[in-house]
């Protein structure tokens, strides 16, 4: 049992620090910018709040964080209220946050700094797989610092991996979101395409995720997708949060990247029709 401290108590951040409490029995305070949120997780897991990020950090062994974007992340980790203000000598840094590569390594040198230790880790399987305690989280940092993070980072994981230093996590995490991108747009056409054809889109489903067409995104979104529901989910807005720093990562490493272009593009279109929260798979929408 550690002594862990969790920032940022969204659609993900909440469930992720109720399986560090109840499947990883640790001893875990919250902080979370819209208190009744954190007064509400401590109430229903049994577990303390604080008023801030340094409050909630002071003398745990391990923090959390999952909040929106690069400015989020540095506001509570480097603020004038930050984590990093109250966290000692050997304690660890983990960031859920889907960010930047460039953020990561800013953060882990000034952590290193104060003699803590930075792991970027975001993670991928959604609402749901927050809520299961089964994400996939993609780590970068140093091994001997993954190596101690990483019984904690169990508790809300399926499946765990160091994916090089500091920044490999994000950088993987864009690559998710890069094959995630395309993919959802072809859905999007083939589905449409059946509904025009008069087809039965559940039959067709039903035979063509058994075959070379199956996915992830096809098994989980279909049935939502044809009968045009997207309140729920992945937030548009926060796709093309991560579309853009894809974007600019391969503005810097030279990567080409049209389809990931075309598919931003198209999420613009989706929050101009009022569906910035809207699931992913609205992309649909469109057609
Ligand atoms: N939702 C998904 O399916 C999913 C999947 C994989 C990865 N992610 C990533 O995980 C992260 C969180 O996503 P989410 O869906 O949980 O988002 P969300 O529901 O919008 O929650 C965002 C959280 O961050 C907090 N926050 C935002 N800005 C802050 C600031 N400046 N200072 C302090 N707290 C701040 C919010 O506090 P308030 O309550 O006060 O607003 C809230 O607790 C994002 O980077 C997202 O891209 C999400």
């Amino acid at each position: 049992m550690a002594k862990v401290a969790f920032l940022g108590l969204g659609v993900m951040g909440y469930p992720m620090a109720g399986h560090l409490k109840v499947k990883g029995g640790h001893d875990v305070t919250v902080y979370n910018r819209t208190a009744s949120k954190a007064q509400k997780w401590a109430s229903e897991f049994s577990g303390a709040f604080a008023a801030t990020p340094a409050e909630a950090a002071k003398g745990v062994e391990f923090v959390f964080a999952c909040v929106g974007n690069d400015d989020d992340l540095r506001q509570i980790a480097t603020g004038s209220e930050g984590a990093f203000a109250s966290m000692g000598s050997g304690s660890i840094f983990i960031d859920n946050t889907t960010a930047s590569a460039e953020v990561a390594r800013e953060l882990a040198e000034i952590a290193s700094e104060k003699g803590i230790g930075f792991i970027d880790a975001p993670v991928s399987g959604g609402q749901a797989g927050a809520e299961n305690g089964l994400l996939t989280v993609m780590c970068g940092g140093e091994e001997a610092v993954y190596e101690k993070a990483r019984p904690v980072i169990d508790a809300y994981a399926r499946m765990v991996g160091l994916m090089g230093p500091v920044g490999a996590g994000q950088l993987t995490k864009m690559i998710n979101q890069i094959c995630i991108a395309g993919l959802v747009q072809g859905l999007s056409e083939g589905i449409a395409f059946g509904k025009r054809a008069g087809l039965d889109i559940e039959k067709v489903v039903e035979v063509i995720s058994k075959g070379a067409a199956g996915s992830w995104q096809m098994e989980n979104r279909w049935k939502t997708m044809n009968d045009g529901k997207f309140d729920f989910g992945f937030a548009v807005d926060w796709m093309r949060k991560d579309l853009g720093i894809c974007l600019e990562e391969a503005d810097r490493n030279g990567a080409q990247l049209p389809v990931t272009a075309l598919i931003d593009q198209f999420y613009k279109d989706v929050q101009g029709k009022g569906g910035q929260r809207w699931d992913t798979s609205s992309l649909i929408s469109r057609l």
